[in-house]
């Protein structure tokens, strides 16, 4: 099987690496000129710690762990307050036993996929155009102007997908805007940092937070929920301008938020990773057309509210695989699509459910708010070291064992190539 993947970010190398091992050819095409190394702390929970087992990577992704303390919240003078440390082997912290960056884990992935026969990584290159997607095949042209013909198309080039507009009728994918943008950075570690997930409640809806990372830096995040619609819009069309744009709002927007926001607003243009994101959700009637299927964000980004947008890649990358195994030579993936999206979408819909009322709670706008909202903190930060509530909220489980009712079918044609 002749395979074309869109997007070599979490979902489409581990795509990759299980279909290369069930016998496929695989070319990977990204539009970044090298592998983004860009974004933060990501959960792997549950039966994504199973797919990384399969690849042999666990200690891999034990190795990367960013050796965070634990979170804890600072208040209005600086000082930290209500901590939540990382309990050994348990899930009763913010901070996870297999916490990694984004970056991180997209590389681990790249560099076991890269290695495998018949594996074909092209960067700087997009599809230009689907130009016919039938019984028969997908033809494509790329951007460096050549047709090529494949019996699968994976568009796994994130949220905002080029693929899928293409592929799919817009009634067909709607965008649920969670009303909150956030804008992560790296800066330089000074002295006085610490290993802890620090988050700050700024008034007006605002947040900052740092964290350590195993690469000697510090991570910064902004994040804010508007609380008019015209702020609503500017922040909008910023997601759609470029760097400089961006930098200019979160100046404008953030430089009287209180604590560090200086030091960080200062540190912000020279960081070799800004990234701006909408908070949105996708969500598709269908995931696949044909011979086309959507894959990770593209088809069911869940957003970092969820903490579950990686572990949904990797789940989904090796589902599609197994069921994509048990094809005959040269038959239509039609019923593998449709059966893999059959086993997975009851599992995304649930993890899709994020409670409306959620982030804004999370982003006090008023000052009698914040303090609710950190006496509230500051009770369940000592509660949580006691064990009848550890057990209450299942935070005894180890990450591996808190499956959230999610166990992966069992893919023996594919497992046996492993
Ligand atoms: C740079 C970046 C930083 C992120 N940081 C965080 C974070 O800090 N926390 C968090 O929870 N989530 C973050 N995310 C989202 C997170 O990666 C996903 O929720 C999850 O890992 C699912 O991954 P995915 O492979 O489906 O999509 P993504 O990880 O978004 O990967 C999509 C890939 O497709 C590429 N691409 C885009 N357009 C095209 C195109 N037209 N043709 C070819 N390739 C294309 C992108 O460059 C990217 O490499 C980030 C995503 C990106 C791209
Ligand atoms: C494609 O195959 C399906 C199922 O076998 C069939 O119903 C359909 O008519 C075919 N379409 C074309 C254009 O051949
Ligand atoms: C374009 O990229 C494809 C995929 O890597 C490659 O096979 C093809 O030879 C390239 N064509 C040109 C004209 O560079
Ligand atoms: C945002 O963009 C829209 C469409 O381009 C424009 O009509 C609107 O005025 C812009 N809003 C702001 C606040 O710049």
């Amino acid at each position: 099987m002749r395979v074309l993947i869109s997007g070599a970010g979490v979902a489409g190398p581990t795509l990759a690496y299980f279909l290369s091992k069930a016998g496929a050819r695989v070319t990977v095409i990204e539009k970044a000129p090298k592998l983004l190394p860009h974004g933060q702390n990501v959960d792997i929970t549950g039966s994504a710690i199973t797919v990384i087992k399969k690849m042999g990577l666990l200690e891999q992704v034990k190795q990367y762990h960013t050796r965070e303390k634990g979170t804890q919240l600072i208040d209005p003078k600086g000082q930290p307050f209500a901590p939540f440390p990382v309990k050994e082997d348990t899930i009763a912290s913010f901070t996870s036993e297999f916490e990694i960056l984004r970056g991180d884990m997209a590389k681990l992935l790249w560099e076991a996929s890269r290695v495998q026969p018949n594996v074909e990584y092209v960067f700087d290159t997009t599809i230009k155009e689907v130009l016919s997607n039938d019984n028969a095949s997908v033809k494509v042209e790329l951007s460096n102007g050549s047709i090529q013909e494949y019996d699968l198309l994976v568009a796994a080039d994130g949220q905002w997908s080029k693929v899928r507009k293409q592929c799919f009728q817009s009634n067909d994918v709607s965008v649920v805007d969670k009303g909150m943008y956030v804008v992560y950075f790296t800066v330089p570690r000074l002295e006085e940092d610490n290993d802890w997930w620090n988050v700050y409640f700024g008034l007006q809806s605002r947040i900052i937070t740092l964290r350590p990372d195993p690469h000697g830096t510090i991570r910064a995040m902004f994040t804010i929920m508007p609380r008019s619609e015209a702020q609503k819009s500017v922040w909008q069309n910023a997601s759609r301008a470029g760097r400089q744009k961006q930098e200019e709002l979160v100046r404008e927007e953030f430089v009287n938020a209180g604590w560090q926001a200086k030091r960080l607003l200062n540190a912000m243009s020279k960081a070799p990773d800004f990234y701006f994101q909408a908070i949105q959700q996708i969500k598709m009637a269908k995931w696949s057309n044909n011979r086309v299927i959507c894959l990770g964000d593209t088809a069911y980004a869940p957003t970092p509210l969820t903490g579950m947008g990686t572990s949904l890649a990797l789940i989904g990358g090796y589902m599609l695989a197994g069921e994509l195994a048990k094809l005959q030579s040269g038959e239509h993936p039609r019923s593998a699509l449709e059966t893999y999206e059959k086993a997975l979408r009851p599992f995304v819909e649930q993890t899709q459910q994020v409670p409306g009322i959620v982030p804004g709670v999370a982003h006090p706008d008023t000052a009698w708010k914040r303090w609710l909202l950190q006496t509230a903190l500051s009770t369940l930060s000592k509660a949580a070291n006691q064990p009848w509530i550890v057990k209450l909220v299942g935070g005894d489980k180890t990450a591996e064992q808190n499956t959230e009712g999610f166990e992966l079918p069992l893919y023996e044609d594919l497992d046996k190539m492993l």
